[in-house]
């Protein structure tokens, strides 16, 4: 039976890759067939510096469109190159400044502690109640008011929900972007209409320009609205997971309350050891040696994230829960890439992945 990386990741989510390099032997480059067409899935700190050398790489039309539509929406910043996406980075970089960090940790803060006291005595699921109050904190932060923050947190997180999960959730991420396209747009248009001097984020956005000074179509700044939204809420996910391994090690909650270096190494090895991004994908720009492997122009190169994040070679005992490796360390913006790598300023990075947690 012939597999195919794009239908593989849908059907069997993070098993996709490393079944794809068990049936290949287990290369250090790994052919592999996406969409048609032969592409290689590489890892490690010395393939991440490749892959995030603009020279070597290119993001417009790496991720397959209907996955690239589904997950960051069309002309979002994850597929822009050169000028046009050190641009638009910029105003990612300006708007998710420290100031901004600091009010959303406010906010989150704030909404955590209401909804453990109005839910005193329930019982809750971690991921619902961390989304809901993930959105309320960056649509309060964002100046968007809305009736039901729960459903639309709900919504947002539903569009992440669909990478890598077969069946009914990819459907329910479909109906997800799609309204949330429609709501959002609607957001840039009355913020456009609404003000001359922006305030609040909504309008910060809605007033991006490109390059050449005109203001992004409407449906763009929408999409760049949700892909500071989407994952602010998606940020649960990781919040679920740290509540599971605090749940399963109960000795390092007083550790983590106590000290600020153990809780930032804590969030690092959270990052480090569950899945959130299983690939990220590029085009090579010229003809390469990848690690004895010739990889052509124009073939794709997919970056195993968390292959990378586990590298024996990088990480001792990779497997094992441990915020002793993050603590006084530096890290090597090349071996920890959760959030991508590299610097964000000059690459795709995320722009919020090098803050310290308070
Ligand atoms: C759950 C925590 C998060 C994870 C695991 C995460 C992960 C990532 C990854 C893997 C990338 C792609 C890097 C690449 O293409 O090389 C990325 C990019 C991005 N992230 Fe995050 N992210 C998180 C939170 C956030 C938050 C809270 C925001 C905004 C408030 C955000 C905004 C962005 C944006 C705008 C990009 C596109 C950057 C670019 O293409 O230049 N992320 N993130």
């Amino acid at each position: 039976m012939s597999h195919d990386l794009a239908a593989d990741l849908l059907r069997h989510g993070y098993h996709a890759i490393p079944d794809a390099r068990r049936r290949a032997g287990d290369p250090p480059v790994c052919p592999v067939k996406l969409l048609g067409d032969d592409a290689v899935v590489v890892s490690g700190p010395a393939s991440v510096r490749r892959f995030y050398d603009p020279r070597l790489i290119r993001r417009s039309g790496a991720v397959p469109p209907p996955l690239a539509t589904l997950l960051f929406g069309r002309g979002a910043v994850h597929g822009l190159d050169g000028e046009e996406h050190r641009h638009r980075k910029g105003q990612f970089l300006g708007l998710l400044d420290d100031a901004a960090a600091s009010t959303l940790e406010d906010l989150v803060r704030h909404h955590l502690g209401t909804a453990i006291r109005e839910r005193h005595g329930e019982t809750v699921s971690v991921f619902h109640l961390l989304s809901e109050v993930y959105a309320r904190a960056v649509l309060a932060w964002a100046g968007i008011s809305v009736r039901h923050p729960d459903k639309v947190g709900r919504r947002l997180a539903g569009i992440v929900d669909g990478f890598g999960i077969s069946g009914p959730s990819y459907a329910t991420a479909w109906a997800a972007r799609l309204w949330a396209d429609r709501w959002a747009r609607g957001l840039i248009r009355e913020a456009r209409s609404a003000t001359t001097q922006p305030t609040t984020p909504v309008e910060t956005i809605a007033t991006w320009r490109d390059p050449e000074g005109e203001l992004l179509p409407v449906p763009v700044a929408a999409v760049e609205l949700l892909n500071v939204l989407r994952p602010a809420v998606a940020v649960a996910y990781l919040g679920t997971f740290a509540v599971q391994t605090l749940d399963d090690e109960p000795a390092l909650r007083p550790m983590l309350a106590e000290d600020p270096a153990r809780r930032h190494a804590f969030t690092q090895e959270v990052r480090r050891i569950f899945p959130f991004v299983p690939a990220l994908a590029g085009i090579a720009r010229q003809h390469g040696d990848w690690d004895g492997q010739i990889v052509p122009r124009g073939k794709r190169v997919v970056l195993d994230v968390p292959r990378t994040n586990l590298d024996p070679a990088s990480w001792s005992a990779p497997y094992t829960f441990s915020t002793e490796r993050f603590l006084g360390r530096e890290v090597d913006e090349f071996e920890l890439v959760p959030q991508g790598g590299g610097d964000p300023a000059e690459g795709h990075r995320c722009p919020v992945s090098r803050r310290r947690s308070r």
